[in-house]
């Protein structure tokens, strides 16, 4: 029992997906209790069954990790709490997902470090400014097309298509094939929710295929740019850089998938999940609309903290260790939850306030300090401090008008749908 009377310690199961499906409250309530009393807490593997003929690798449990201090012990020494070991996933990849889901983050250095190195040419100062103009342009566009009806649903018609245009456009995807990118990487992060693999479906199968489907959509595309190069990533990753390096094919498949993933679904729940708390907080969204750029690098770290829409990322021990002072051993898995490091009272005062001048704010809601620290990070902030200041801007009377449908996940911190309202063709604040 915990010192919280209403919360048996033994009874919380992060791995039950029946967990991630109970409210809010109860959740925070369970991490709360793990954080002080059980920090580093051992799980049960997951019950999976999976009716086709994949073959999974032998379910285990793991420690969760759910202290701020532990995550960033963690994150810190990747030769001894590794992503290359398995998966970052809760379970280890199985065989047949490595050629489409074996990309960098689930790789350790040096392989990690050259892959890292390829791609992030597209991150550099000179390329997150072009990209700063077309993030510009595409929420212009988004709230053009929604304007005069006076209500949305503000995930799909606005939140996703911002992120989901940035990357398509960054790797060269026609706009015909937005809606193919978006069903497919709903597919793959939404898999244990039933709006997206049917209840009794089969969640391997539809992974691999989705995930083979955007892989021929890109290695078609790394073709043709490699008979006429553009000036997009595709073209740059998959003709030799200046040190002579580039993706071959099955790397870029992956990198895009992980792109598509990583940079999309992201994103766009911390959009979603700024506008449902900039709704119940009209104290902060007044705050923030009265001095928009005074105060959007702080609201937007307190948006991303807050949502934590990756809720986690896995690491493997690669020999006899300790974290935060308990022992583990080679081959355990530990969980990060960087949803519960963001939340953890020894870091964040009143951790439960959305505070938009919240600072400091260490969170880490891209990732502890280390290898694999979100390489969209900038991208992300600029995606949402724009999309904000258009919606501000154009429809600033814009509030969530009904419940939120959650994702059920215990991976991502997804809305799938949100309800909103406002004055069609837009209103004086
Ligand atoms: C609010 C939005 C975002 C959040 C919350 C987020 C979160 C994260 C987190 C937690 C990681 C760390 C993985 C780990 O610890 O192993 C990560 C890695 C990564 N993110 Fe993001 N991300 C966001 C946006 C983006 C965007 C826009 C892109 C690209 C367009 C992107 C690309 C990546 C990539 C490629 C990695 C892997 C880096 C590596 O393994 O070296 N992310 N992200």
């Amino acid at each position: 029992m915990s010192a919280n009377p209403t919360i048996c310690l033994d009874d919380i199961d992060l791995s039950d997906l029946a967990f991630w499906a109970r409210p809010l409250e109860e959740r925070e309530a369970a991490f709360k209790a793990l954080r002080q009393e059980r920090p580093l807490a051992w799980m049960p593997a997951p019950k999976i069954e999976m009716p086709s003929a994949i073959e999974l690798p032998e379910l285990t449990g793991y420690y969760a990790v759910t202290r701020h201090a532990d995550v960033l012990e963690a994150s810190r020494q990747p030769e001894l709490f590794c992503s290359g070991k398995g998966a970052t996933s809760q379970l280890d990849m199985p065989e047949p997902f490595l050629e489409f889901f074996g990309s960098m983050i689930n790789m350790d250095d040096p392989r990690h470090a050259r892959l890292r190195r390829i791609v992030s040419t597209a991150f550099t100062p000179k390329m997150i400014k072009t990209f700063e103009d077309q993030v510009q342009v595409a929420a212009d566009r988004i709230v053009d097309e929604v304007i005069d009806k006076g209500e949305a649903d503000f995930v799909t018609e606005i939140a996703a298509r911002l992120p989901l245009k940035i990357i398509c456009d960054m790797m060269g995807v026609p706009e015909s094939d937005y809606d193919f990118v978006f069903n497919k990487s709903n597919v793959i992060l939404g898999a244990t929710d039933p709006e997206y693999v049917p209840e009794g479906g089969d969640i391997a199968v539809a992974l691999l295929s989705a995930g083979a489907e955007l892989s021929q959509l890109v290695t078609e595309l790394g073709q043709q740019r490699m008979k006429e190069p553009t000036d997009d990533l595709t073209s740059a990753l998959v003709n030799a850089n200046v040190e002579g390096e580039h993706l071959n094919e099955s790397e870029l498949a992956s990198f895009f998938i992980l792109l598509v993933v990583a940079g999309n679904e992201t994103t766009r729940n911390a959009i979603s999940h700024g506008m449902r708390l900039l709704t119940d907080h009209p104290d902060q969204r007044a705050a923030w609309m009265t001095d928009f750029e005074g105060v959007a690098a702080t609201a937007v770290e307190e948006i991303v903290r807050v949502a934590s829409p990756v809720i986690f990322m896995r690491r493997t021990a690669t020999r006899d260790a300790t974290l935060g002072g308990r022992p583990v051993n080679e081959g355990d898995k530990l969980i990060l939850y960087y949803w519960s490091a963001n939340r953890d009272e020894n870091v964040f005062d009143n951790p439960f306030r959305f505070d938009v001048r919240r600072d400091p704010n260490p969170h880490v809601g891209f990732g502890g300090p280390g290898p694999h620290f979100c390489l969209g990070a900038h991208l992300a902030r600029r995606e949402i401090t724009v999309m904000f200041r258009e919606l501000f801007k154009r429809i600033p009377d814009i509030e969530v008008s009904g419940e939120p449908s959650r994702l059920l996940s215990g991976f991502i911190n997804g809305i799938k749908h949100l309800p909103v309202t406002f004055t069609p063709g837009g209103a004086a604040a």
